[in-house]
């Protein structure tokens, strides 16, 4: 069966539902993260790349004061008035977005809004449907009112209406490379400064999604993060400026051991670990050297199993099983606790090789979990832009 586009699904859900073609419409892609993880709310680097996987939203003005939101996923039109207070359900995303262009003057006070979602970008896989949804809801409500921002604005405005709206306290990675991806690069971003470098991608990569579920909001997350602030305060006895966990010096580890009780040495001795790995991999992808690359993947997915504490069973399996294959590198993608997982299997591709890594996982995975995971192979996209309506 021949799927329609999610631009035209859009579309004819806006129509389908409020009876008028909408005003504008911008799309935004979910993410993989190849290796950074829990680093960016820490003020380290990530390096994720944007997948062809698109969210599109479709917008048009309507009742004053009133947001009305429907989505293909749950086909249920959201009714929000602003004066109610927050928003419900993921239209809550939506009204966040508007809710921060309307502080800084983008939108009127009262602006009514009505938007339709269509997306192909799976939910709470751990590839960033959240920001993915932010990120076009801003760009097609700046088409509504014609309004202009540059993709690190766009990037920001989203950020903020997870943080401050929505209560996520993520980092910046999934907005700023929903908005400034590009096709066939890793975005190196470094957390704290937002300085950005492009960096091609040759690789060839597998995600294995376990099936496995998150809700980033009621997760471990926001305890992690907690975490890391309890680490720094108490890392600030011995170093008064530091600000970030990312920032501490790998030559003083043995300082921080002693300074830090568990859990948060371990999470600290993750945060530290995974920066300078992080750039590591930055260097050696930038000389086309991904073998090595690869063998940093499984690294960081090993200090995110036992010090971060954030993967899951499934998600070791997979990890286990590629490594058992021969692939160059796997490691869980995204915050973790379920989602999927990414495998680098070599660079020429579609060879005896890959056919043995994805049998192997499949194989570990039924015998484990009596099913198997879906395995797709990653295709990139750019970050987000206008689409016609
Ligand atoms: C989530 C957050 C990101 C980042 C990752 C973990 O995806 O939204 O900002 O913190 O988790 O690396």
């Amino acid at each position: 069966m021949l799927v329609k586009p999610a631009r035209a699904r859009a579309s004819a859900l806006f129509r389908a539902t409020f009876g008028v073609p909408p005003v504008a419409a911008a799309s935004a892609p979910g993410r993989v993260n190849l290796i950074g993880e829990h680093t960016d709310y820490n003020g380290g680097p990530v390096l994720p790349i944007a997948l062809a996987q698109r969210t599109v939203v479709a917008a048009g003005p309507g009742e004053p004061g009133v947001l009305e939101a429907v989505s293909e996923r749950d086909g249920r039109v959201w009714r929000h008035l602003y004066k109610e207070g927050r928003a419900a359900d993921w239209p809550a995303y939506v009204a966040g977005v508007v809710a921060e262009m309307q502080s800084a003057g983008l939108l009127a006070w009262d602006a009514g809004v009505r938007v339709a979602v269509a997306s192909d970008v799976p939910v709470g896989a751990g590839l960033s449907s959240s920001a993915a949804l932010t990120v076009a809801a801003t760009r097609a409500l700046l088409g509504l009112a014609r309004g202009r921002l540059t993709p690190r604005q766009i990037a920001g405005v989203a950020y903020r209406a997870e943080h401050n709206y929505v209560g996520v306290r993520c980092g910046v990675m999934d907005q700023t490379i929903a908005a400034l991806g590009k096709p066939g690069h890793a975005l190196l971003i470094e957390s704290a400064s937002l300085e950005t470098k492009q960096i091609p991608f040759h690789g060839r990569l597998l995600l294995v999604d376990t099936g496995v579920r998150h809700d980033l909001a009621v997760s471990a997350f926001n305890q992690r993060r907690a975490e890391c602030e309890a680490a720094v305060a108490r890392l600030q006895l011995d170093l008064p400026e530091v600000m970030w966990l990312a920032t501490w010096p790998m030559s003083w580890l043995g300082r921080l051991r002693r300074a830090l009780p568990q859990p948060l040495r371990n999470r600290a001795l993750h945060v530290v670990g995974e920066t300078a790995r992080t750039r590591f991999a930055a260097q050696l992808l930038a000389r086309g050297r991904l073998q090595r690359f690869g063998e940093l993947l499984y690294e960081s997915h090993e200090s995110c199993r036992r010090l971060y504490e954030c993967s899951a069973p499934e998600l070791d399996t997979v990890v286990a099983a590629a490594k058992r294959a021969g692939a160059w590198g796997a490691r869980l993608t995204g915050a973790g606790w379920g989602g999927a997982v990414l495998v680098l299997t070599g660079k020429g591709n579609r060879e005896k090789g890959e056919a043995a890594v994805v049998a192997s996982i499949r194989r570990a995975f039924l015998k484990a979990y009596g099913r198997e995971p879906a395995i797709s192979v990653v295709r990139t996209g750019g970050g987000a832009r206008a689409e016609r309506v």
